[in-house]
């Protein structure tokens, strides 16, 4: 079970509210959707935005000192980010791309993917994820999912593998996007034992977990970064051990990544390591806020973020669980584990009226604008976990979608199949406090026929000493 914030540290993180985030009272806005994006400290911008205005920055592809500049910025930021994961360049790669779905795209593109060689899906996956079957079925490889049960966490995942053992790539997440789930990092050395190379999807992980590649020795890494701190948005970075770098066949060339391109021999050498995976021109000059928004987690310390994520979340779960209509229904139907074992910042659930139908999840998302509560609705691109969570027939599901064909809505979908086909999600990061929670609490609870907990903040108080 995770340790939640001490007295002190929740001392830090008010404090660090009031300095970084104070945007969020004055605008009086509660932002539960740290899963969609992390928000930004004020003094990055401040940082950047002086860097910006001292420094004369141009394209790194030149020999003058504007673009020594930037090109100097972005290796001393590749450095960064690598230690930030535990690792340096004798061992690893950082490559700059858009975002993480970027990141995986230059995996997928370039793997060896053939009749021999399959890939392994987590059931529980992000769509940027379960996008490289399209590359592996293209390529004649076999496509496996492992399973994951009714809590959504994997389901014997190591026998699962010992039976694909031999090569392939694995990928799945290190959070869930959906249901929160930490699946269990040591899958990543005993899946390289199997012969497996392993992409870690890190983008829900990495905002409020530490991750050392020292410890876990992902070959593929990826993430983004505006997910960590906010800003900058448009750079995710896939981090790689160079042998698994050097397995990759690039499918093309592009300005930036050929040591040489002859036109008249129809020939190509693409640099080595990252250069040859980075196309075009870097995004120089939001490359250079990423130090800034690393020195903000590094000064707050990752296991401290990770523990003040668990308390918000824990006091949050702790406020849902037992609300109940008078007619004795519950509430709430939460998706995933309900208690803080091996779960990090990120609730999913469905609200039911008094008599126990779910409440459709636009509604609730609407009310939720109202209430200038930032939430998400959905199956937040991740199917595989959304089909399991609200126990899809896969006879019904196709015969539905036939059906709606080209006219397909997420009402047509939900009349078709009768039950939920989406949920909201909650999720907690680095600039939430207590009275964030509160308030999502109180909002949860004013969908109840009557307002059993008629002071939500007891509750709140009552909870937060339990935890
Ligand atoms: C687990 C996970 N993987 C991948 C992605 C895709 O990230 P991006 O949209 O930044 O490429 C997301 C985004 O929400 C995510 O949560």
């Amino acid at each position: 079970m995770l340790r939640t914030a001490a007295p002190d540290d929740r001392a830090r993180f008010s404090e660090l509210r009031r300095r970084e985030f104070s945007r969020l009272d004055v605008l009086g806005e509660t932002y539960l959707d740290y899963a969609g994006s992390a928000l930004y400290g004020e003094t990055q911008i401040r940082k950047h935005h002086a860097a910006l205005n001292r420094g004369l920055f141009g394209n790194p592809h030149s020999e003058h000192a504007a673009s020594r500049r930037s090109a100097d910025v972005i290796e001393a930021t590749r450095h960064r980010v690598l230690r930030f994961f535990g690792v340096d360049e004798s061992t690893h790669a950082a490559c700059f791309a858009a975002n993480t779905t970027a990141a995986i795209k230059l995996v997928a593109e370039a793997y060896p993917f053939d009749s021999r060689t399959p890939l392994v899906l987590s059931t529980d996956n992000h769509n940027s994820v379960n996008g490289i079957r399209e590359y592996a079925r293209s390529a004649g490889a076999r496509v496996h999912y492992l399973p994951i049960d009714n809590s959504l966490r994997l389901l014997d995942a190591e026998s699962h593998l010992s039976r694909v053992a031999g090569r392939g790539l694995l990928a799945f997440p290190g959070q869930s996007n959906f249901s929160g789930v930490l699946h269990d990092l040591t899958l990543v050395r005993r899946a390289s034992e199997f012969g497996l190379d392993v992409l870690l999807d890190a983008a829900a992980f990495v905002p409020s977990h530490p991750l050392d590649l020292s410890e876990v020795p992902a070959d593929f890494t990826v993430l983004s970064f505006y997910k960590m701190f906010g800003f900058p948005t448009g750079v995710g970075a896939l981090i790689a051990r160079h042998e698994a770098l050097a397995r990759l066949r690039r499918p093309w060339f592009s300005g930036g990544t050929v040591d040489y391109v002859s036109v008249a021999l129809g020939r190509h050498r693409l640099h080595p390591r990252h250069e040859g995976f980075e196309d075009g021109t870097a995004n120089f000059l939001d490359i250079a806020a990423i130090a800034d928004g690393l020195e903000l987690l590094e000064t707050v310390e990752m296991p401290k973020v990770r523990a003040h994520v668990a308390g918000l979340t824990g006091r949050f779960l702790a406020g849902i669980k037992d609300l109940t209509h008078r007619t004795g229904i519950p509430a709430v139907s939460v998706y995933g584990p309900r208690t803080l074992d091996r779960r990090g910042g990120i609730v999913a659930f469905n609200l039911n009226s008094a008599d126990g139908e779910p409440i459709p999840y636009t509604e609730v998302e609407a009310r939720a604008v109202d209430a200038r509560i930032a939430i998400r609705g959905g199956c937040f691109c991740n199917p595989g976990a959304a089909e399991i969570a609200f126990s899809f027939d896969p006879v019904r599901v196709a015969s539905c979608l036939d059906s709606t064909g080209a006219r397909f809505s997420q009402r047509r979908f939900r009349e078709c199949l009768g039950g939920p086909v989406g949920a909201v999600r909650v999720s907690f990061g680095l600039a939430n406090n207590d009275e964030d929670v509160v308030r999502a609490l109180a909002f949860v609870a004013s969908f109840l026929e009557s307002a059993i907990p008629t002071d939500v903040r007891n509750i709140t108080a009552r909870i937060s000493n339990s935890v």
